[in-house]
């Protein structure tokens, strides 16, 4: 099933707060996305990266996740170092990055006021990730940007949040797959040093390093 088959429609009515923020913005934006961000990447791809929710002028003016603002640009970069995508990222949906063996989603697929999905939000929108989860049947690893998308997908993989605690560079074993942890590559949590370029990196040498070796 194409990872498309998971998105919500443009037009998902779900979240009244954010279809509100949405119709706002399209007003003052009408060349914005401004709507539910797809997935994007590889349907059969063996690694899943989600983030928390598109930024108000990333994802959400480009409608390519992680496209457009300062966590794209180190999200980006560190796929390409690690094989993760091949081409050139200029930060825009018709450059030629393309994923390798890997899809990026997001906990919550439109842009929330101040960057903060409320938790009815994240539940409401938990099913397209669950439903991206799915749509991926070569799925091993995933790599969670930040505790909201480790809690959800914990919860969209049916285990309990108490069972797995959120930690930068913690793997989570659930069922056939692993969960990787990295704290959000957000330009706060880089200019603050919660996370920096290397302990970013360090998450995707484990990634790489296990995908290399799985033999499943
Ligand atoms: N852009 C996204 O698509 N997701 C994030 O979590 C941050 C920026």
């Amino acid at each position: 099933m194409p990872l498309s088959t998971s998105d919500p429609s443009p037009d998902c009515p779900l979240c009244p707060r954010l279809v509100a923020f949405r119709r706002e913005w399209r007003a003052k934006q009408p060349d914005w996305n401004n709507a539910p961000v797809p997935s994007f990447g590889v349907d059969d791809g063996r690694v899943l990266i989600v983030g928390l929710a598109p930024g108000l002028r990333g994802a959400n003016r480009t409608g390519r996740p992680f496209t457009g603002d300062y966590a794209g640009d180190l999200l980006y970069q560190t796929m390409l170092d690690f094989g993760f995508a091949r081409g050139v990222f200029e930060a825009r949906p018709d450059d030629s990055l393309t994923p390798i063996d890997t899809a990026i989603t997001n906990a919550v697929r439109c842009v929330p006021p101040e960057n903060k999905p409320t938790t009815d939000e994240i539940r409401t929108c938990r099913p397209f990730l669950t439903a991206t989860i799915a749509a991926m049947p070569r799925l091993r690893a995933i790599i969670a940007l930040g505790k909201i998308a480790h809690d959800s997908v914990v919860v969209a993989l049916g285990e309990r949040m108490a069972r797995h605690k959120f930690g930068h560079r913690a793997r989570h074993n659930i069922g056939a797959l692993s969960v990787f942890d990295s704290y959000h590559c957000s330009r706060y949590n880089t200019n603050t040093g919660v996370l920096t370029p290397q302990m970013f990196q360090d998450v995707f040498s484990d990634v790489r390093e296990f995908i290399d070796s799985d033999t499943r």
